[in-house]
């Protein structure tokens, strides 16, 4: 494998492990607002991160190359207004590892590196379903989100008037 791709690779790894970071700070956000299976689909979201990142440091040990891992950047931390910025931000944080893995393939291509367009492959696959995960949970809860606006019209909606004033 050529260095060149070698390297972009080894550079998402410490992307994946940043990714990694981002979403067990926004699990740990879930957990201080009482929102526990948010919480626990946020952890297992870090795994799949960590796993992500796993998965192409075999790549490159396997094709001869010793990864280093190194701190991207430290994360944002878990100041978030609510869950639905919390998603949101996590669409437009995988919207950017696409964006990065797109930029890969086409190296790959240039190189006529077959192998690692194989592996590349499986990302960009994965892309699709990690950002339709997260349209689909902004969908989600803007929909509960008009439920209980619903529930409350009904609720104000049941009020009668009484006229106090000859009681
Ligand atoms: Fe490893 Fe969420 O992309």
């Amino acid at each position: 494998m050529k260095k060149e791709l070698a390297d972009l690779i080894n550079n998402q790894v410490n992307f994946e492990i940043y990714s990694a970071h981002i979403y067990l700070n926004m699990a740990c956000y879930c957990g201080a607002e009482g929102l526990e299976g948010f919480r626990n689909w946020m952890n297992i979201q870090y795994q799949e991160e960590m796993s992500h990142a796993n998965k192409l440091i075999d790549y490159l040990l396997d094709n001869g190359y010793t990864p280093k891992i190194t701190n991207w950047e430290e994360s944002p931390g878990t100041d978030y207004t609510n869950i639905l910025e919390v998603a949101q931000i996590s669409l437009m944080h995988e919207k950017v590892v696409t964006e990065r893995f797109n930029y890969m393939m086409t190296k790959a291509h240039e190189l006529g590196d077959y192998a690692t367009i194989n592996l590349l492959n499986w990302f960009i696959d994965e892309q699709v379903e990690e950002e339709a995960s997260f349209e689909a949970m902004i969908q989600k809860i803007n929909m509960v989100k008009d439920a209980g606006l619903y529930l409350l019209d009904q609720e104000y909606g049941a009020r009668t008037f009484v006229d106090n004033t000859k009681e």
